[in-house]
């Protein structure tokens, strides 16, 4: 059955759950995508896990700030700027994402659950105290060079990204009002997300199993298996601004 962009419009309730894909038009690298995911290229084990940055943490540290200058340098795109606009147009709307980027805030968007944590906020590695803010870019960071972390003023250890690694607890906050969020919407979009990395992954079906309609966005996906999941396929940036002309007019 074909999703009637009008359920949009009269949602009470809608979560938009994203995940790299939403920001794949930017010139953000997904993960598993074949060729271009970060994942295809580089080994998780070794810039992705708590193990690794002990091991090697210039390499790590050099790895992220690569991340976090290509980031800084996209501009959210009209996937990002349509989530936004559908905050405004509808009584709720709560959006959770895995992505490290900040291009859902720069796109508009307030109040972003981010279960993956950010790549910009910076802690210290082995008393977790947040560097505060934001660091600068050092010079070349787009090379993708090892750098030395800076250390922490109120211990001296290196900082690490603030992003989730393999093996670590998702921020238990933003994690429990994604539960929550999903267990009350009407509507839950999930965008952009190849939907294998637990326990984020378990969301769709948390809102299915409490009576939302769930709606996947993917040019991958190719079908839905409840009676109440539909599968758009295609890019974000170009369904998401259709389906908001179509339900608002
Ligand atoms: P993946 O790389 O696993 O999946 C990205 C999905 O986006 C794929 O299903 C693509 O088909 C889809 N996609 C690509 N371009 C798209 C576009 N223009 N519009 C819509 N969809 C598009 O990324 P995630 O599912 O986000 O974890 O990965 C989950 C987690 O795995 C990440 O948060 C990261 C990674 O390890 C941490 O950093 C902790």
């Amino acid at each position: 059955m074909r999703f009637n962009p009008r359920l949009l419009a009269s949602a009470r309730h809608i979560v938009v759950f994203t995940g790299a894909g939403v920001s794949a038009e930017s010139g953000i690298a997904t993960f598993r995508d074949k060729l271009t995911g970060l994942w295809e290229r580089f080994d998780p084990a070794e810039l992705a896990s708590a193990e690794g940055f002990r091991r090697d943490p210039a390499l790590i540290w050099g790895w992220y700030e690569m991340r976090r200058s290509g980031i800084a340098q996209a501009q959210p795109n009209p996937a990002h700027l349509a989530i936004a606009e559908l905050a405004q147009r509808v009584p709720k709307l709560t959006l959770v994402t895995q992505n490290v980027d900040d291009l859902h805030e720069r796109a508009g968007s307030a109040d972003v659950l981010h279960l993956h944590g950010r790549l910009d906020a910076a802690r210290c590695f082995d008393c977790a105290r947040p560097a505060g803010a934001v660091l600068e870019l050092p010079e070349g960071a787009g090379d993708g060079k090892r750098i030395e972390p800076p250390l922490c003023s109120a211990c001296g250890g290196p900082l690490r990204p603030g992003v989730v690694w393999f093996g670590e607890n998702l921020p238990e906050q933003a994690l429990s009002q994604a539960f929550l969020a999903a267990a009350n919407c009407d509507l839950l979009l999930s965008i952009g997300t190849s939907g294998v990395v637990q326990p984020a992954a378990m969301i769709p079906g948390v809102a299915l199993e409490a009576g939302a309609r769930v709606v996947h966005i993917n040019p991958q996906v190719t079908g839905a298996g409840h009676a109440r999941e539909f599968a758009l396929a295609g890019k974000a940036g170009e369904l998401l601004p259709q389906l908001l002309r179509e339900a608002f007019g």
